[in-house]
């Protein structure tokens, strides 16, 4: 009853405040400032049918408009649209999120919205009121929960978020909502003004810069630089792609290359007309959509391609921490630009930025910012400093998509249980095919830890021998691997008054090396009390909270590939493995339970991905068996490296 009352109340307050937003004129003619309008086009029920009218879905089609009706540009407009309806934006023409997200984005409670390509709107002034020039649309086209009235369309509140500007409370008629925003007044003059064109640097996982280090008519020199920010993320073999959105071609690169060298569109477009006596030969790429990849450590020295510092490592990108010369790429690129941008100011950066790698996470990039030109030291060595002509910034964050399928797996041991608890079946996904020669639903077989060395494929006898031995039941047919390139063991070591210690062992069954890899892993209850890492190099982290670091020690940061043993006919291959042991105090953590849970880690990544844990651990039996000999079960790998 008191919740029907509430509802009501709400609805009759909506109601009062929609009547009293609209009865003002919209400000549109009068505005001399930015004029912010967002229009409800349309929309229609969708299934399913909700007995509840509030919580009934809608599809609604919307524009937003934004109009320069100021004296001066406005440089990468960005505006608030605080929807209301539990919003889902499932796409957006003309411009994008700023803050990057996948489809269908949720975006309840607001979100701000940047154009794209078209990120700067002229004045009338510069345009002679051109508005094809002063005015930016975006189409949205979502779902949103409610009764589909009228009244419960349109957003809460409507306004541009640049710095500088304030907006008033935005009025409504029918299904229109409009908001004249004003620049703001400035305390100290035009030389603030000038400052507030550019945006301040922004954090994120991984920043991409793109600076204009020289600038003729025709073309420009670029510089890329590419810097991760996550201490746990990594790239590997990276690959940037881009959209040229005003016809421009690559002519030449230096420390990267584009993946296809394609000049046709060039010779038979619009380009080989307007540059009749240019070679194009000699160009690089004329792709709309380039992808560029970096060039191996053999060209570094190349006087042709390499020469630019911090470039060809083969596209691997470090975490910072690990070694900070090897957390950037660079690459420098001339741009050749098209009428009518030929005119050395006349700058725009490539759009719809993505960044992706092996072995890596996806990214999710916002929209080039224009920022205060770059500093960077004078080339001739003198202590003075060297301004880019303009900077862009790129913000990439990690996304992770619902489907990625994890690329390693863990499996759990310890001192007081000779059974393994191995990787999860299908940990990396398994065959979509179901298949007739084994279960990808059944949990994993419990196994005797000298099979934790052989592939799975070659260690089928050794589980059902354990399993007939154990008198464990097994499935027809048996479960699937776990389909993993890197698996991790996990074995707890030995547990006594003061400590407990634990034994870290990687294992690589592809078929490439692992360079400068590493390893993090999070325990929650026993970090505190962490003291050594003993044959890798560990150190606890912050960031994420309660983690181990693991690397190789310097120069023998190699985790090699699978390999044939002496004779391959009997003997099985062999993984690249790492091992170390890791040493716990309880003086600071008297109350830990290591055996119950405390002593095993709650997420493991390996080169910044993310490993599928088991979902049991190693159990102790109610009898007291301390068996000494299983301590040493895994001493094989030790004595095989
Ligand atoms: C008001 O704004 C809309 C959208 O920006 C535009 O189409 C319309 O022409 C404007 N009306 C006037 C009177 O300026
Ligand atoms: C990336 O994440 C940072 C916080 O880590 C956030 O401030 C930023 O807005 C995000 N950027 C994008 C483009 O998603
Ligand atoms: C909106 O904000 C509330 C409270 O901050 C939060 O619980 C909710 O998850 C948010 N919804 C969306 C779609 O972000
Ligand atoms: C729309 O709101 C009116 C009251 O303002 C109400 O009578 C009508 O039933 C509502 N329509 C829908 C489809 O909910
Ligand atoms: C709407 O947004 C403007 C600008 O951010 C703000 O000043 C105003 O208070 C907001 N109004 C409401 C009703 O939230
Ligand atoms: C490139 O030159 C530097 C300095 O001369 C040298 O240290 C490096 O080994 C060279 N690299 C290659 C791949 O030749
Ligand atoms: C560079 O990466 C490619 C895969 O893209 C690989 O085949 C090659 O061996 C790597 N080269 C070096 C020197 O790491
Ligand atoms: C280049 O652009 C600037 C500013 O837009 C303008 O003042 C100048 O006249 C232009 N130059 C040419 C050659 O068009
Ligand atoms: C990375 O992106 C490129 C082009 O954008 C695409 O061709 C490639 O398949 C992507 N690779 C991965 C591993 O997602
Ligand atoms: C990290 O963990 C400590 C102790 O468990 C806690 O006090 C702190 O708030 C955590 N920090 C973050 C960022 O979660
Ligand atoms: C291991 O399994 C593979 C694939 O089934 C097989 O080709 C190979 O002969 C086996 N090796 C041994 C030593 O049994
Ligand atoms: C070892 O642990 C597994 C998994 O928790 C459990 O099923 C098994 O009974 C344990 N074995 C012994 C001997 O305690």
């Amino acid at each position: 009853m008191a919740m029907a009352n509430n509802t009501l109340f709400l609805f009759v307050f909506s109601l009062s405040l929609y009547n009293s937003l609209s009865q003002q004129p919209l400000p549109n003619a009068s505005c001399n400032g930015v004029v912010v309008t967002y229009t409800y086009d349309g929309g229609y029920i969708i299934p399913p049918t909700e007995t509840d009218p509030t919580n009934q879905a809608y599809r609604f089609e919307s524009t937003l408009a934004v109009r320069n009706n100021g004296r001066e540009t406005l440089k990468s407009w960005k505006s608030f649209v605080r929807f209301q309806y539990n919003e889902l934006l499932v796409s957006i023409t003309g411009g994008v999120l700023a803050v990057a997200t996948v489809m269908p984005a949720p975006v309840g409670n607001g979100t701000e919205l940047v154009g794209s390509p078209v990120t700067d709107l002229k004045s009338a002034i510069e345009t002679a009121g051109d508005v094809t020039q002063m005015e930016a649309y975006i189409k949205l086209v979502g779902t949103q929960f409610g009764n589909g009235n009228l009244s419960s369309v349109l957003p809460a509140n409507l306004s541009l978020s640049n710095e500088g500007y304030s907006c008033p409370v935005p009025s409504i008629q029918g299904n229109v909502m409009q908001v004249c925003c004003i620049v703001s007044e400035l305390t100290d003059g035009g030389a603030y003004r000038l400052e507030q064109n550019f945006e301040p640097l922004q954090n994120g996982d991984l920043t991409i810069m793109y600076d204009v280090l020289s600038s003729y008519d025709t073309n420009y020199w670029a510089q890329v630089t590419i810097s991760n920010h996550n201490p746990v993320g990594r790239l590997e073999n990276w690959k940037l792609s881009w959209d040229w959105t005003r016809e421009e071609f690559i002519y030449t690169m230096k420390g990267a290359y584009p993946h296809v060298l394609d000049t046709n569109d060039c010779i038979f477009g619009q380009q080989g007309q307007h540059y009749k006596e240019l070679d194009f030969s000699q160009v690089l790429s004329c792709e709309r959509r380039p992808t560029i990849t970096d060039l191996p450590p053999t060209r570094a020295n190349d006087s042709n391609l390499g020469r630019i510092p911090f470039c060809c490592r083969n596209g691997t990108i470090l975490p910072p921490g690990m070694d900070p010369s090897k957390a950037m790429s660079i690459f420098q690129m001339q741009v050749y630009k098209m009428p009518p941008d030929l005119n050395r100011t006349a700058l725009f950066p490539p759009q719809n930025w993505k960044i992706n790698g092996t072995w890596s996470s996806d990214f999710e990039c916002g929209v080039p910012v224009a920022v205060t030109p770059t500093q960077f030291p004078d080339p001739n060595g003198l202590p003075s400093e060297k301004s880019a002509v303009a900077s862009w910034q790129v913000v990439c964050n990690v996304t992770h998509f619902k489907e990625q399928k994890p690329k390693c797996c863990v499996s759990f041991s310890a001192f007081y249980n000779d059974s393994v608890v191995p990787c999860r079946t299908c940990a990396c996904g398994c065959n979509d095919n179901p298949s007739q020669t084994c279960n990808s639903n059944e949990p994993a077989l419990l196994l005797p830890s000298r099979a934790l060395l052989v592939p799975f494929e070659n260690r089928t006898s050794d589980a059902l021998d354990w399993a007939s031995t154990k008198r464990f039941t097994v499935p027809n047919p048996p479960p699937c691997g776990d389909n993993c390139g890197v698996s991790i063991n996990w074995h707890v070591l030995s547990d006594y008054r003061n400590g407990w210690t634990a034994r870290i062992t990687i294992f690589n069954w592809g078929e490439n090396e692992f360079v400068d890899w590493f390893a993090t892993v999070q325990l929650d209850k026993a970090m505190p009390g962490f003291e050594k890492v003993y044959s890798l190099n560990g150190s606890a982290i912050t960031d994420p909270n309660n983690t181990i670091f693991m690397q190789g020690f310097k120069d023998l940061n190699y985790l090699l590939a699978e390999t044939d043993r002496a004779n391959p006919r009997k003997d099985p291959r062999i993984p690249g493995t790492q091992q170390s042991v890791i040493s716990f105090t309880k003086k600071t953590t008297p109350l830990i339970k290591v055996a119950a849970g405390d002593g095993f880690p709650t997420k493991v990544l390996f080169n910044g991905e993310e490993c599928a844990l088991p979902s049991i651990i190693p159990s102790r039996t109610s009898r007291k068996t301390i068996t000494a000999n299983v301590i040493f079960g895994l001493l094989p790998v030790l004595l095989l490296l």
